[in-house]
């Protein structure tokens, strides 16, 4: 196969001549080619095998099927096999185990007229083999290095397992803790989530550029899904997204944008129609924005059957009509919905989709099999061996309980109930459904991460304490979902004969992800029956939160002593956890999402607007002010909440200077922060700014930076911020996006919601008019 691929050799270099000549004089645009890698080398390598195509094995590449069928969507009749054997299949995904990549593998390369390699895909979210904290709770760490190399770790796995392309990271922006899939992405904020994007995306991909693709640790990335996915309305999955270009551009494309300029190399399209135009068929956004404005040059990928959901989303007369729609709007790969294969060759014949266009999509494909080396060996990836070394390592598991510990944040704790030390000699009552459960720790999207070996929380906390002064004591008290008060007796009877209760309760595993909404976020009636019960002992309540989702946790807010959020945290769940609560690692994650009061808030996010009847905090009642009869207006616990060990203070905030210029200036921000506590912690120091006036009204705060530090107890440290004129640039009225002059705040803060130290300063042009951002 190789050498038929010289053999073609010259020709595909005129041709490729002609495409590097017509892509010079034209914009971007579905119809060219820009290569991802800039490589002639393989870009010669990709005409040539594309010179030997008949249309049909384009559209062949240009379609994926799911080696199950059935695993997140509707379940196709048709069998793949023939397709495989015609030599018309480009991707399969869900094939699990080296031995079943490699029978598909043989299959393509061996069976069928140009043995052109299948790529193979896996929706690798938090992990392979190794679950990690699920996306959303490892974003609570707000470190970087942590992130990417969890991402590193699972392309490890999967990459050794035979898998080449992950369906991941999720960038979607999320307000609304109803919607399931708030769980596999960065939270509310599109600057973190953005910073988030780039870790995840290079983590995947590999290299300090996030483009070592090739390399045999590293899985092409997805960023997905493209776009405002999140922004779904009342929450509901898969439902509509009604969104001013304004909002769209300045708080739900970002993260996208940062993963395109990271180097991801595919991006998924959404579900979700936004004003109008579902995702799989918006130009616009698949083409004009993703390629015209990001110079994004890798490939898309539908959403699994998002193009035949063209024809109910009711902007599609048939199956047909959709591929069509789908190929002219950008989108290169059709996931599982089989209607390029069946369709496009005949919309090709009748002129309503331009050959180019299946050339460019095919050569979109091809270079990425070419830049993972499948080209030059199929089974490069397939080693028994490699994979059995590269699974579940003392090392990976080391990582994932450290970010285990990282992840959990401490919401509250009066009294310093937290932490229980091994010397404190203590009875510890431990309850709950899922104090003892490994099933549901890994959370959804948990790759291929067996379930069983997931550390439940008793064993790790019973190892923690093992041989120690404190003793425990076990009782589950109520399931998820149900109770029965032969076990409440059981629990309170327990606590009674404790000094203090632990808890670990929260949600089903499968009550987030996918298709997975809640309208009621509370926990559970019999698990709030449980705990109404143990309260009633008087014995003080250390709460563990395992979900999938900010839960409304007024009563325990109330009620409890302490409460843990610990999300689904993977594999290392029980030790890392343990770690937290007996004080062998301090609690540093701080929330990136808010939690509502109740689920009328929803959606609520700290960047909210200040509108024109701002609500006093200190008097929320007074009338027509944009506020609630019934309740506060702010969050239970706001973005960047989080408590720690110690305390932390702030002092001494300056900047260097009071202007900067609207374009190509940058100010440094520095402040001085202490640890006023008595044991070693780590403090997530954000900057916030906000714009006063603008040409379009302006977040009442945006995060723009942030860093992690470590102090000793007593530590004092300096720490300073770089704030660039681009920074502040955001899309004004004009559609534009430029740093407008006028007057700022600024605040370096522990949270979102503390205000304690702000300073001002202003944005300047020369002659006081905005400067476009090149
Ligand atoms: C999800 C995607 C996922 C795909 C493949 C879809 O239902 O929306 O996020 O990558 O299935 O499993």
């Amino acid at each position: 196969m190789k050498g038929e691929i010289i053999k073609i050799s010259v020709i595909s270099m005129a041709c490729m001549l002609a495409v590097i000549l017509f892509a010079s004089c034209e914009s971007p645009s579905v119809g060219r080619w820009t290569s991802y890698s800039g490589d002639r080398d393989v870009e010669r390598r990709v005409d040539s095998v594309l010179a030997l195509m008949t249309l049909e094995e384009k559209i062949g590449q240009m379609t994926q099927f799911s080696a199950n069928w059935s695993i997140t969507g509707p379940v196709m009749s048709d069998d793949f096999k023939p397709y495989l054997e015609k030599g018309l299949v480009g991707s399969i995904f869900n094939a699990t185990s080296v031995e079943g990549v490699r029978k598909m593998q043989e299959v393509a390369v061996e069976k069928t007229r140009l043995g052109i390699p299948i790529l193979f895909g896996q929706d690798v979210i938090h992990g392979y083999k190794t679950i990690f904290p699920i996306p959303l709770a490892e974003a609570c760490s707000w470190d970087l290095e942590m992130m990417r190399r969890t991402a590193e770790i699972a392309a490890i796995e999967a990459a050794s397992d035979g898998i080449n392309w992950t369906f991941a990271p999720m960038v979607d922006i999320a307000r609304d803790a109803r919607w399931g899939r708030v769980m596999e992405g960065a939270g509310e904020d599109p600057y973190l989530g953005s910073r988030i994007a780039e870790a995840r995306v290079i983590g995947f991909q590999g290299g300090a550029d996030g483009k070592a693709l090739g390399e045999l640790h590293t899985l092409l990335a997805t960023g997905k899904h493209l776009a405002a996915y999140g922004a779904a309305e009342s929450g509901r999955d898969y439902n509509t997204a009604e969104l001013s270009e304004h909002t769209l551009r300045n708080v739900y494309l970002p993260p996208y944008e940062a993963a395109a300029k990271a180097g991801v190399g595919t991006f998924m399209a959404s579900f979700n129609e936004t004003n109008g135009v579902p995702a799989t068929a918006d130009r616009w956004l698949m083409t004009d924005i993703l390629r015209g404005e990001w110079g994004f040059t890798g490939f898309v990928v539908s959403d699994y059957t998002g193009i035949n959901e063209l024809v109910p989303h009711g902007i599609a007369e048939d199956e047909k009509h959709a591929a069509e729609l789908a190929v002219n709007a950008g989108i290169d790969m059709d996931m599982t919905g089989a209607t390029f294969i069946k369709y496009l060759k005949k919309s090709v014949e009748e002129g309503k989709v331009s050959e180019e266009t299946i050339d460019n999509a095919t050569r979109r494909i091809l270079e990425m099999k070419f830049l993972l080396g499948l080209f030059d060996d199929p089974y490069r990836y397939l080693d028994e061996e490699r994979a059995k070394q590269n699974t579940m390592t003392p090392e990976f598991m080391k990582t994932a309980r450290k970010a285990v510990a990282a992840s959990v944040v401490l919401l509250k704790n009066d009294n310093r109930l937290l932490p229980i030390t091994k010397e404190s000699g203590k009875t510890v009552a431990l309850i709950g459904p899922l104090m003892n459960d490994s099933i549901n720790l890994n959370g959804e999207w948990a790759g291929l991460g067996d379930r069983k070996k997931s550390v439940p929380i008793l064993e790790g906390i019973s190892e923690k304490y093992k041989e120690s002064a404190v003793k425990l004591l076990y009782a589950e008290g109520s399931s998820i979902t149900e109770t029965t008060p032969g076990k409440i007796a059981e629990a309170v009877a327990a606590a009674r004969r404790a000094d203090v209760v632990i808890a670990a309760m929260g949600e089903d595993f499968n009550w987030s992800g996918e298709a997975a909404v809640r309208t009621d976020i509370r926990l559970p009636e019999p698990q709030r029956e449980l705990l109404k019960a143990l309260k009633a002992t008087g014995k003080p309540i250390v709460l563990v939160i395992l979900s999938g989702r900010p839960l409304d946790l007024s009563w325990e807010d109330e009620n409890m002593d302490a409460i843990l959020q610990a999300w689904f945290p993977g594999t290392q769940t029980g030790h890392g956890v343990a770690d937290v609560i007996a004080g062998d690692y301090n609690p540093s994650a701080r929330l990136v999402m808010s939690f509502p009061r109740n689920v009328g808030q929803i959606p609520i996010y700290y960047n909210q607007k200040n509108t024109g009847r701002p609500v006093d905090l200190s008097n929320e009642a007074t009338d027509y002010k944009s506020n609630y009869l019934d309740n506060s207006i702010t969050p239970l616990y706001p973005f960047g909440y989080g408590l720690s060990y110690t305390t932390f203070s702030i002092s001494s905030v300056s900047a260097d200077k009071s202007s900067i210029r609207t374009t190509g200036d940058k100010m440094v921000v520095t402040a001085n922060v202490q640890n006023t506590g008595d044991i070693e912690g780590e403090l997530v120091i954000q900057l916030y700014v906000r714009d006063l006036v603008g040409s379009v009204t302006r977040p009442v705060k945006e995060l723009k930076g942030f860093q992690k530090i470590a102090l000793n107890a007593g530590e004092n440290k300096q720490v300073s911020f770089e704030l660039r004129s681009e920074d502040l640039a955001f899309y004004g009225i004009d559609g534009k996006k430029r740093t407008e002059p006028g007057n700022f705040m600024l605040w370096v803060a522990q949270s979102s919601a503390d205000n304690s130290h702000k300073i001002s300063f202003s944005a300047d042009t020369p002659s006081n008019k905005s400067q476009q951002v090149e």
